[in-house]
């Protein structure tokens, strides 16, 4: 008899372990404080883990704590860079009518076209009006997370994609200045090439990199208005600017590290961190990398420059988040939301993202020399949507143009991506 209830206990507790184990994989983190049951747990999603992306978010996610410390906080953040992965996971979840309380999405077409005309998401107005917001957002990133006059999500930063990263000693040891143009990039990558060094590091293991690479020198050579215009249908994406642009990649490829297509976004910024390559094209994420993880110093051990021909431009990646439809939760969502688009909120994340806030009033002796310049160029700079990143096109555009860069990436036939890129262009209106 007492064997058999023995036996029965342990199965219960097996069986109670099992599930409290899916509920933890499922969810794919860690509950941050709090006292309520598990069903009132706001899950914050996000690719943010590790190695430069989570410092940022776990500030944030202190913050709230600290505020709110009745709402526990599930940080339901999956790996991969660019949302790799977490894109997928999120897809099938919001499928499933199984939303996280909120979740990391790019402004532009990534929201709007995206959750946003699938009617996924609630509109933000009322909460944008009670916290005064609709002046402290400056009005191009408000646009952004806008359709129809709805506004549908809070941005967290601004990032900016077209950045060029150079190890100090290296350009030093080898008598080189940041490169404005295309032809210093490449005087300055023959100069570094002759000495053994690796010019340009690239880790496209994830193609979005070799895209964000593209984006750039597409942005540097046809310029914000005509880049913009490719998304729009206005300028045809076989344009000549656009091969001009297709020629230079080519040629800026045969400058890369050998090993670039087992690399990810951190193992490349990793090389140029170390000495091992002298520049890399990423966006300032890399930055949060490299003082957060690598331990380096901003304008001693690495310096930036725009990516050339783009000195005027800024490559906005914008991340938000907003209130799906059908979460159990939405007023602690809002909690949430009004945390990290306050002041505080902002000020506490984007020093160590490496972004700059989204609001115009944060305060700015919280950011290190280049988040001070980044912040003013934003004011003036001309503003374009990163492609890469979502922002620019639809998904399933998107989709086919990282298909298109990896082909090219080994095969380097620049009439065939052309090609690829025109054939892809009926994806722009979906
Ligand atoms: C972007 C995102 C950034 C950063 C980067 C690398 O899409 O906007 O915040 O996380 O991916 O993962």
């Amino acid at each position: 008899m007492k064997k058999k209830l023995i036996l029965a206990l342990s199965l219960l507790l097996a069986f109670s372990m099992a599930l409290a184990g899916c509920s933890d994989s499922s969810s794919g983190g860690k509950t941050e404080g709090g006292s309520k049951g598990k069903e009132d747990k706001l899950e914050i999603f996000s690719w943010w883990t590790g190695a430069g992306e989570e410092d940022g978010l776990k500030a944030l996610l202190k913050l709230f704590k600290e505020k709110n410390p009745d709402i526990p906080v599930q940080n339901a953040a999956v790996a991969g860079g660019a949302g790799t992965n977490a894109k997928a996971v999120l897809a099938s979840r919001m499928q499933g009518d199984d939303p996280p309380a909120t979740f990391q999405v790019h402004g532009g077409a990534e929201l709007n076209s995206g959750w946003v005309a699938a009617g996924k998401m609630e509109p933000l107005n009322d909460l944008y009006e009670n916290e005064g917001w609709k002046d402290k957002f400056p009005q191009s990133l408000i646009d952004m997370v806008s359709k129809d006059g709805s506004i549908y999500s809070v941005p967290v930063n601004i990032h900016r994609g077209n950045v060029l990263w150079y190890n100090k000693k290296v350009f030093a040891d080898n008598g080189i200045t940041p490169p404005k143009t295309f032809d210093e990039f490449f005087a300055a990558a023959d100069k570094l090439k002759k000495a053994g060094v690796t010019p340009l590091a690239l880790g496209d293991k994830e193609p979005w990199t070799a895209t964000m690479l593209f984006e750039d020198i597409l942005l540097g050579t046809i310029g914000v208005e005509n880049y913009t215009k490719l998304w729009t249908g206005e300028v045809p994406l076989d344009d000549p600017g656009v091969v001009e642009a297709a020629e230079t990649f080519k040629k800026m490829l045969s400058y890369i590290n050998d090993d670039h297509s087992s690399r990810n976004w951190q193992d490349a910024a990793q090389m140029v961190g170390k000495g091992e390559a002298a520049m890399n094209v990423m966006g300032d994420w890399a930055k949060g990398y490299f003082v957060n993880d690598l331990k380096l110093k901003t304008n001693e051990d690495f310096g930036y420059i725009t990516t050339p021909g783009t000195e005027n431009s800024f490559m906005v990646i914008t991340d938000t988040f907003g209130l799906p439809k059908g979460v159990k939760n939405p007023d602690d969502v809002k909690k949430f939301l009004s945390v990290l688009g306050s002041v505080e909120g902002q000020d506490a994340f984007n020093p160590l993202k490496g972004s700059i806030p989204a609001r115009t009033d944060a305060d700015q002796s919280k950011y290190d020399e280049y988040g001070k310049q980044t912040i003013a160029d934003f004011g003036k700079a001309e503003l374009a949507a990163s492609l890469a990143h979502g922002s620019a096109a639809p998904e399933g555009f998107v989709t086919k143009v990282n298909q298109a860069i990896n082909i090219f990436v080994t095969q380097k036939e620049v009439k065939q991506f052309v090609d690829s890129l025109k054939a892809a262009s009926g994806d722009l209106k979906k």
